[in-house]
């Protein structure tokens, strides 16, 4: 089976190294990809991700299954063009990716599903603004207000903030840009990321995992695309995936499919563990990043063999999931000015070590690696349990150079002191 992956972040380099595993992989490329990806699978270039480029490319290269790694072609089409050129493809539909491209979309399907969710203010204005955040401060007495960019904004568009001046300043910066708001209900409560491998029917859980969002140690900074990931999570209710497989997964999978915009690929589950239940926090409609990092090295399953049967509609015959025992970690290292203004063009050395995976980088004609955005690396380690696994990647961590950069040394360490408590 000839595997083609588009996209060049680190969820993608760990995607190539997961199938270049599976021996049913008989060649393997990456479009664009980065200075990573290119060691283990052809680099096939690509401009932009527009879907007829996407599609054009699946054919050329003869591919016989095509994995989508980011939302924007997905939302821009590029599944349903490969479909329409006779391709197997594993991502959803543009139509279903509004699931992650909406977030009113989303609201809608949870709400016809009986998925629960955090409440939410749709905003059309700044008057109606200053009514949601009055609503939202009305609900949850003394939360921190939450307003939400509507549309793809990569990790970024939530700011949740007990300051009305900055929550207000929020709104209208979306506003301004032309851009629709949505002021939501506070969500206490630990986060969990569960990717469900679904054809539009059957849906197959992965491990959950998590994913540490802010900059800085101690969850402070500004939101990021994520900083760093642990999997699995030692403090999560036994039952835990059961559950949201039953009451948050499956429902959505099938109104996906009842509304005739039936979702095949990769269902991404943000949810919060809150004092009132489990809450979905948003849906994706591709592998999160970096949780796929520390998913995918802990899964035994191959990987091709799962996303061809999920494109092709055969997962009710695909054999029950295996994993391996033991954890997996990964650190991000951040270029100097992520996430506000990343630099880009710095040399970066020691990228090539073991689990080092390259988010935004670039080689030069001689081979040196440079920084290419704002997440530069992901470095990745698996071991017996969560603290050996973390141990090693930040001596990974600790073998990388790259002038300015920065990362989070937290990274499941509360998980690994006991500190999460439901
Ligand atoms: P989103 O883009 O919707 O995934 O939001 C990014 C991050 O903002 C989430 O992972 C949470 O950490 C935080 N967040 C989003 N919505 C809420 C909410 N309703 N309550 C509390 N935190 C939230
Ligand atoms: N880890 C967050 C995301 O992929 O959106």
């Amino acid at each position: 089976m000839r595997v083609l992956v588009i996209g060049s972040g680190a969820r993608e380099h760990a995607l190539c190294v997961a199938l270049q595993s599976d021996p049913a992989v008989t060649a393997l490329a990456c479009a664009p990809g980065n200075a990573g990806t290119r060691s283990i699978a052809e680099a096939v270039p690509l401009d932009g991700a527009d879907p007829v480029a996407v599609a054009a490319l699946a054919t050329s290269w003869g591919a016989d299954l095509v994995v989508i790694g980011p939302e924007v072609p997905l939302v821009a089409g590029a599944a349903d063009a490969v479909r329409e050129a006779g391709i197997a493809c594993f991502g959803p539909s543009a139509q279903a990716a509004q699931i992650e491209g909406s977030k009113s979309f989303a609201k809608h399907v949870m709400t016809a599903a009986g998925v629960p969710t955090a409440r939410a203010w749709p905003v059309g204005g700044p008057a109606e603004l200053e009514t949601a955040l009055d609503e939202a401060a009305a609900l949850v007495p003394g939360a921190p207000y939450v307003v939400k960019d509507d549309g793809l904004a990569a990790g970024k568009g939530v700011v949740v903030t007990t300051s009305r001046e900055e929550a207000v300043a929020h709104g209208h910066r979306v506003l301004e840009a032309g851009g629709a708001v949505l002021v939501e209900e506070y969500l206490d409560g630990p986060e969990v990321s569960l990717f469900a491998v679904t054809d539009g029917t059957t849906v197959l859980p992965l491990v959950p995992a998590q994913d540490h969002k802010r900059r800085d140690d101690g969850d402070a900074g500004p939101n990021t695309g994520g900083m760093g990931a642990y999997a699995p999570l030692p403090w999560a209710p036994s039952g835990l995936v059961d559950e949201v497989l039953a009451t948050v997964l499956q429902p959505t999978v099938d109104e996906m499919a009842r509304r005739g915009e039936s979702f095949s690929g990769l269902l991404y589950a943000g949810l919060a563990l809150t004092s009132r239940g489990i809450r979905v926090v948003e849906f994706n409609a591709r592998f999160g990043d970096p949780e796929t990092q520390v998913v995918l090295p802990l899964l035994e399953t191959p990987l091709g063999g799962l996303l061809h049967a999920a494109a092709t509609g055969a997962l009710a015959d695909h054999p029950p999931l295996r994993w391996r025992s033991g954890a997996a970690v990964t650190v991000v290292v951040a270029a100097a000015g992520y996430p506000e203004r990343p630099r880009t063009g710095d040399p970066v050395t020691g990228a090539d070590g073991e689990g080092v995976l390259h988010a935004g980088t670039a080689a030069d004609a001689d081979g040196t690696v440079r920084s290419a955005g704002g997440r530069v690396l992901a470095v990745t380690a698996t071991g017996a349990d969560l603290a050996a696994a973390r141990q090693t990647a930040y001596e990974r961590v600790a073998g990388v150079r790259l002038a300015g950069a920065h990362w989070r040394t937290d990274i499941a360490l509360a998980a690994v002191e006991g500190r999460i408590t439901l």
